[in-house]
């Protein structure tokens, strides 16, 4: 790791902002100048921005590590994301165009958002859900998954999106998690020239009783077939035409919940993060507009981030429809029908401001180039990447390839945690450095420390923290706050510790080196290695498992499995064939995401003398890397044995 970031701190390259956008440089210089003399007027300013039904008089209650944001005032989210924008005369803007992968298109207005919400924040009163009530939304790439959010946003009921990918157990433990009383899902979705089901999922998930679901509302879609139960299944389509087109928003509190959403620890039980209203939305629109320049009368922007993950969260809905701006989406895969897919999309709809994560650059990358070229890329004016560090080389190839080598590209970390992006440059205003993450934003204090919390100098690695509460930060992991108190708090008191392993150059800008825990990040997916070899474990064949994320060159990590079987199962079965059952039990028990790479049958695992997995050695042997120091092991001769094991 040290090596690749003293090459990286070599980098010389530095890209000043476009002429272009210099017009919009003065306004963002400024907001550095006066969030440094006073941050809590500086976020007051960015939440007044948003439309209050009561407008805040305090700004910050901070009792570590709890934070109430703008809390006496009242809001609807919704009507911020949506009725606004039509009262104040821009019904007629376009608020999605969206893409199916089959080709077909649909084009919605705020006007015609609005209404939808509106008919669907009825079905979901007349569904029985209440303020607070939990809504489990199980949704591929639609409008409706949009919708869904900001309907429950609109009654105030609080949503808990799944990534379409996950298997039943999964979903079932983010339902019972959450205590949902309503999922939201479709009977399928296109995905790579075929019809992929969710439905059946739901029915799977919900099979067992002891959930809390009262309904299950159908978003047709696929026109597969799916089984159906009467009474629970509900269509959208029959819900809608029956649900009163009017509907009046009420506000709530800054500080109601909005959405749960659950991403993965150090342990094997996903975190539900909790987010609230006013805050994270204010954060959302702000970064959504500064960082990328955005202009909402002018501008169409495509984040390519899945609606189930948090990207798609701030990054599709609440930042972007606060701000009122015009945006693709699109459903299925870059490579369906062809690579040239995505070129296509840019070109077609004049995408101006293109957001998405380093591994499909990387893809991109490798296709070639030649995939590119028969589209006309030139609207695009601003370039983001999120969810992993982005190596120089695919910094440079997409500010070149794609950016016609004028765009600024700009990496933006952030966390589910973080809700909305805190490190960052400004479009309009920044220097880049290909492979930095640059400052953080206006109004966010972010530090680089060592393991005793003493700050660390320019030229210096440590741990990232958050030296100050921000607006859009995750208030508690839903039904377990000594879980939050101990991952984030108990490190450094009231800092806030982000996980992530960071830099900081001689201009004292950030470079992110990783994740310093047992969490792995493949193709910007967080995976808990815990997660996957309590999974492995399960498996009637495993008698024990180690899971580390090794690197890959397009994926960033991927999830590689050290796996001893039980001797029965090791005299039954090849290896080929143990490897084979073992990758796809853990697809099936999880997701596709965290199908290993590799699973290698290994004799032994190398253990500390106290018995601890030493997942470093792993990490190497993955990897193919010299050993170094292995003087701690309990048996040195366990490593040769898996050495001999790896092909
Ligand atoms: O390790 C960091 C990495 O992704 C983690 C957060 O993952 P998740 O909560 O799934 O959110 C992803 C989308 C915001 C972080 O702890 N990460 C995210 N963005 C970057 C990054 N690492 C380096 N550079 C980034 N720009």
């Amino acid at each position: 790791m040290s090596d690749r970031i003293d090459h990286l701190l070599n980098e010389t390259r530095r890209f000043a902002p476009p002429e272009a956008l210099a017009g919009a440089s003065a306004t963002s210089a400024a907001l550095y100048e006066r969030a440094r003399e006073d941050r809590l007027g500086f976020w007051a300013e960015q939440a007044r921005e948003l439309q209050w039904a009561t407008p805040f008089t305090e700004v910050l209650d901070w009792e570590p590590p709890h934070a109430r944001w703008f809390h006496d005032g009242t809001l609807n989210v919704a009507v911020n994301c949506l009725d606004r924008h039509v009262e104040a005369g821009h019904g007629d803007r376009v608020a999605l165009r969206w893409e199916g992968e089959p080709g077909d298109r649909r084009t919605l207005t705020y006007a015609d958002m609005t209404a939808e919400v509106k008919r669907l924040a009825n079905v979901l009163t007349s569904l029985g859900v209440r303020a607070g009530d939990r809504v489990a939304i199980y949704l591929p790439m639609l409008p409706e998954a949009v919708a869904a959010m900001l309907a429950c946003a609109r009654i105030g009921a609080v949503h808990t999106a799944v990534f379409g990918g996950f298997s039943p157990s999964n979903l079932r433990g983010r339902i019972d998690d959450a205590g949902a009383t309503l999922v939201i899902t479709t009977d399928g979705a296109w995905r790579k020239g075929k019809v992929f089901p969710l439905k059946p999922t739901v029915d799977e998930a919900l099979r067992e009783p002891g959930h809390g679901v009262t309904n299950v509302l159908v978003v047709r879609r696929g026109e597969n077939e799916i089984e159906w139960t009467p009474g629970r299944d509900v269509w959208y389509h029959d819900a809608m035409a029956a649900a009163d087109a009017e509907h009046e928003a009420e506000a709530f509190p800054a500080e109601h919940p909005l959405f749960i959403l659950y991403t993965s620890g150090t342990t094997g039980k996903p975190k539900g993060i909790l987010h609230t209203s006013a805050g994270y939305l204010t954060q959302t629109a702000f970064t959504h507009r500064h960082v990328f320049d955005l202009k909402p009368e002018s501008d169409v922007y495509w984040c390519t981030a899945d609606i189930g993950w948090v990207t798609g969260h701030s990054y599709i809905v609440y930042g972007p429809m606060a701000n009122g701006t015009t945006q693709v989406m699109h459903e299925g895969t870059f490579d369906t029908p062809t690579p040239e897919r995505p070129w296509q999309i840019i070109e077609r709809y004049g995408v101006t401001v293109f957001y998405t994560a380093p591994t499909a650059i990387r893809t991109f990358m490798k296709l070639g180039r030649q995939h590119t070229q028969s589209s006309d890329l030139s609207s695009l004016r601003v370039l983001g990447t999120v969810g992993e560090p982005i190596n120089p080389e695919a910094w440079m190839w997409y500010r070149e390839v794609i950016g016609g080598g004028t765009t600024p590209v700009m990496d933006t970390w952030w966390q589910t945690e973080t809700g909305a992006i805190m490190i960052s440059g400004l479009a309009s205003v920044t220097t880049l450095k290909p492979g930095s993450a640059q400052v953080p934003i206006p109004g966010i204090d972010i530090d680089v420390v060592d393991e005793q919390g003493e700050p660390v100098g320019d030229g210096d690695g440590g741990l990232l923290v958050v030296t100050s509460p921000w607006p859009s930060m995750l208030r508690t992991i839903w039904g377990d706050d000594d879980r939050y108190r101990e991952t984030y708090w108990q490190k450094f008191g009231d800092r806030y510790f982000a996980g992530d392993g960071a830099r900081k150059d001689d201009d004292g800008e950030i470079w992110l080196l990783g994740r310093v825990d047992d969490v792995m990040n493949v193709s910007g997916h967080r995976l808990s290695t815990a997660e996957i070899e309590s999974s492995l474990v399960a498996h009637e064949s495993t008698a024990e498992a180690a899971v580390v994320g090794a690197s890959d060159e397009t994926t960033g990590q991927a999830v590689v499995a050290f796996v001893i079987l039980k001797q029965r199962f090791a005299d039954e079965l090849t290896v080929e064939e143990s490897e084979a059952v073992l990758r796809k039990h853990v697809a099936a028990e999880i997701g596709a995401i965290a199908r290993p790479r590799q699973v290698f049958i290994v004799p032994d695992l190398p253990k500390t003398r106290s018995g601890k997995i030493m997942r470093r050695l792993l990490r190497d042997l993955a990897e193919g890397r010299d050993l170094g120091d292995t003087t701690t092991l309990a048996d040195q001769t366990v490593v040769d044995a898996i050495r001999s094991q790896l092909r």
